[in-house]
């Protein structure tokens, strides 16, 4: 096979976003800066924006190491496309809502977002802090899910939100968000990934190639 080829203990391109082989270029150490500051600093939202494949959900995966585990409490939602109803049920499942009700008819909207606000106070009285992560938020069309998102923003104390929302998205989510204008002046933090340039380009091979166990040498790529 290639890696004993190439003198590799694995393949170094495996297309799945495994933060073992996170390159820190400097638009993703910035881009992780400003989700970090996000989270730490208590903002009500954050959004990172970038072109397919560069490394988004990478990211999350990243972040999600970072925060110490003692004091966050993340909520995952990878896949938001489903109706706003499903997405909120999500939101609260995923933050331990244990006693929602099961029957569709009898899931109401209110029920869900006052369950997790609930869930909010109860990380907060126990001294976390919480975060909602949403991955691939571009494929997101429907206006209510935006509305919704701002409705989680306005669970707050006096002086801080009592979550995070963090939004990633290929550049489209943008149309999206400037839809709803209260939302969008409601995202703090706001950075754009795009496309590496040749020098990162040949940085990010070099990174994968020693991470799998080669020497990282490109000029014969
Ligand atoms: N900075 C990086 N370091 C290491 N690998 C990276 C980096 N950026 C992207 N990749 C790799 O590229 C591939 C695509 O990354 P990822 O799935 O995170 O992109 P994405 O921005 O979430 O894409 P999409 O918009 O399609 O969801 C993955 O294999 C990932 O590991
Ligand atoms: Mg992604």
């Amino acid at each position: 096979m290639y890696e004993s080829y190439w003198g590799l203990t694995e393949k170094p391109f495996e297309n799945t976003p495994n933060p073992k082989f996170f390159y820190t270029s400097a638009q993703h150490e910035e881009a992780l800066t400003r989700l970090l500051y996000g989270v730490r600093e208590h903002k009500g939202a954050v959004m990172l924006t970038g072109v397919f494949g560069c490394g988004k959900t990478l990211l999350s995966q990243v972040l999600f190491n970072e925060l110490d585990k003692d004091v966050y409490r993340i909520a995952l939602i990878s896949n938001p496309m489903m109706s706003s109803l499903e997405l909120l049920r999500a939101v609260a499942t995923r933050l331990g809502a244990a006693d929602l009700p099961t029957k569709r008819t009898e899931i109401l909207k209110d029920v869900v977002l006052d369950a997790i606000g609930n869930l909010l106070m109860g990380n907060y009285s126990d001294g976390k802090q919480t975060v909602i992560l949403f991955d691939e938020m571009h494929v997101v069309t429907d206006k209510d899910i935006f509305e919704d998102l701002r409705m989680l923003l306005n669970f707050q104390l006096q002086d801080r939100f009592l979550c995070t929302l963090i939004l990633m998205g290929q550049p489209e989510l943008n149309k999206q968000i400037n839809l709803n204008k209260q939302f969008d002046q409601r995202i703090a933090i706001r950075y754009h990934v795009d496309h590496f340039n040749a020098a990162e380009t040949q940085g990010y091979i070099a990174h994968r190639m020693t991470v799998a166990g080669g020497g990282g040498e490109t000029e014969n790529l």
